[in-house]
């Protein structure tokens, strides 16, 4: 549109340098302000929970913003805005008392770092200040490792996820380790459950099985929660790990529902769930696994979907795929059945990166978030980066030699590949794909890791990972990388949000964020005039200037009140 046209080869801002300070950085013409931090009451009773001593009491740990902001959606429920939004995981280090050392002493801290965690839905509204949280909202709500949900699909019910808890393997507490997010075509929130496997440790014998060691479960949980609480302990509950790893849907407009857990698309370390509705008509989820060596995954409903449809059970009927890149840049979903895995259905759902394995897929440089174009039928990837690659298989013993979407070994920088969905179907077996970029440095290499023609001294960077589109068709690219600005990636700065333009693919930096933080998560208001940031993890004392670094949501806007791009 004409107020997002500009000077600035085709963005509509000028791009920014780099940072390697504390602060965030915007273009000129720009203002940010943080929406909310971690510890920020969402209810009244909660005003004043996060103390001078940047510690909030456990009774309250469950009514204050969560730690670690990551994916987030922004709905419109009746003509209020509400944000649904991840809280990943904690930094115990942070928010347990000093004494602790980061290991909880207690079930009171375990039960305050579940708090942190999970999700928050939150109103927001625009006043004299900008956007701000309505706190006492009655649509606010805290999802937690608590929380109670339904298991649906094929693996609800079979003896995988059976547990003393829940003999019938239906009801489910918690959604864990909270990372991108996505939105269904009928206004429901999609959490995806990435690195669980962390959560879970054994107190006495590790149970058998092949699918705990390529999930990476077993030995000591990193929160030791299996100390205090049986759930989490292997050795009692071998099954309560199959009962995560999912993508969990969520109705932002309904804080009295049930979250839903959706096993139909698989069991792996979801990143994000990039929905869309396919041009014959049914669903199409698209998964990345976000571990060195695994796949890219798609999702297609068996029933077609109509506007106006509540859809929830489209996601319990379909066919899981795994992606399979040639070299010569063709490319087909294969799909997980029992004939292509020698495994049985619900098998394919609890173990599927053993699935996906048997299938033959092509193993990826770390998966993270799938961004499809709303313009065009086209989708992208990033894939974060992979010092593995080359240099040893994955957890099940899967090749990865350098292959034509993955195309350097030792690769520290990270690409993001595209595809074209034969005949501009997301649901068709065949697509054709690309890389939109190959990052790099090209003031360190003169070879392929100096990068794809379209990185330059000016907007380089390294490990793409958040990805989102805005309505124009431009595709905002959020970096998790190494922000030491030395050796290979001296000039490169802290993490940043830059645009790329799909049909010249011309990249910009928009945005850095602290020393220490990466940039995660990313919606815009109903206006489209003001963009909602993620920061996660951020370094010093950010933003209180003093006292502990708090994970916040960051609102930017442009002076003038047009459109934000
Ligand atoms: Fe939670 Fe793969 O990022
Ligand atoms: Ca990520
Ligand atoms: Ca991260
Ligand atoms: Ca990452």
């Amino acid at each position: 549109t004409a107020a997002r046209a500009g000077a600035h080869g085709g963005f509509a801002f000028k791009p920014i340098g780099i940072a390697t300070d504390h602060e965030i950085h915007v273009p000129e013409g720009y203002r940010h302000k943080v929406l909310v931090r971690w510890g920020d009451a969402l209810w009244s009773e909660a005003d004043g929970a996060y103390g001078d001593d940047g510690l909030v009491p456990v009774a309250m740990s469950d009514k204050v913003f969560g730690e670690n902001t990551d994916g987030m959606e922004l709905f419109d429920v009746d003509g209020k805005e509400v944000i649904a939004v991840n809280s990943e995981y904690v930094n115990p280090k942070i928010n347990l008392p000093e004494a602790s050392e980061g290991v909880p002493a207690d079930a009171d801290q375990v039960t305050l770092l579940k708090n942190f965690q999970g999700v928050t839905v939150m109103e927001v509204a625009k006043g004299a200040n900008g956007y701000e949280v309505v706190k006492d909202s009655p649509l606010n709500r805290r999802i937690t490792h608590e929380t109670e949900m339904t298991l649906a699909g094929p693996l609800a019910g079979h003896d995988l996820v059976k547990t003393s808890a829940d003999p019938e393997g239906r009801t489910v507490r918690g959604t864990m380790n909270n990372c991108g997010s996505g939105r269904t075509l009928w206004g429901t929130y999609l959490t995806c459950e990435e690195n669980f496997n962390g959560y879970f440790g054994a107190t006495g014998e590790m149970p058998e099985g092949e699918g705990y060691a390529r999930y990476g479960i077993g030995g000591e949980g990193r929160y030791a929660y299996e100390k205090f609480d049986t759930r989490y302990d292997l050795s009692h509950e071998p099954n309560e790990p199959h009962r995560h790893g999912f993508v969990t849907e969520i109705d932002p407009a309904d804080p009295t529902s049930t979250p839903v857990k959706r096993t139909a698309l698989g069991r792996f370390k979801h990143e994000n769930a990039e929905m869309v509705h396919a041009s014959d008509g049914r669903v199409v989820v698209y998964l990345g696994d976000d571990e060195r060596g695994e796949f890219l995954y798609r999702y297609v409903s068996t029933d077609t979907w109509e506007e106006g449809q509540d859809g929830g059970a489209l996601l319990d009927d379909g066919t899981l795929y795994v992606a399979k890149f040639n070299d010569d840049q063709t490319g087909a979903w294969l799909p997980l059945t029992p004939e292509t895995t020698g495994m049985d259905a619900a098998e394919i759902l609890a173990f599927t990166r053993l699935a996906a394995s048997a299938a033959g897929g092509t193993t990826m440089d770390r998966p993270e978030w799938v961004a499809a174009n709303p313009t065009k039928p086209e989708a992208y990837v990033a894939l974060t980066n992979n010092k593995n690659r080359g240099v040893k298989p994955n957890a099940g013993g899967d090749d990865t030699s350098v292959n034509g979407p993955n195309p350097r070994e030792t690769n520290n920088f990270g690409q993001i590949a595209r595809w074209v969905p034969e005949g501009g179907n997301h649901a068709a077996d065949n697509f054709e794909w690309d890389l939109f970029v190959m990052a790099g440095n090209p003031t360190v290499y003169d070879n392929a890791y100096g990068g794809s023609e379209n990185v330059t001294e000016g907007n380089m960077f390294n490990s793409p990972d958040g990805m989102a589109f805005s309505s124009d068709g431009m595709l905002w690219i959020q970096t998790d990388g190494d922000d030491s600005n030395e050796g290979e990636f001296a000039g490169q700065g802290n993490n940043q949000m830059l645009v790329g333009n799909p049909q010249t693919g011309e990249i910009a930096r928009f945005m850095t964020v602290p020393n220490g933080a990466e940039v995660t998560g990313l919606c815009w208001s109903l206006d489209g005039k003001t963009a909602f940031v993620g920061v996660q993890h951020p370094g010093g004392s950010w933003p209180d200037g003093a006292g502990k670094p708090r994970s916040s949501i960051v609102a930017v806007w442009r002076e003038d009140g047009a459109v934000i791009g």
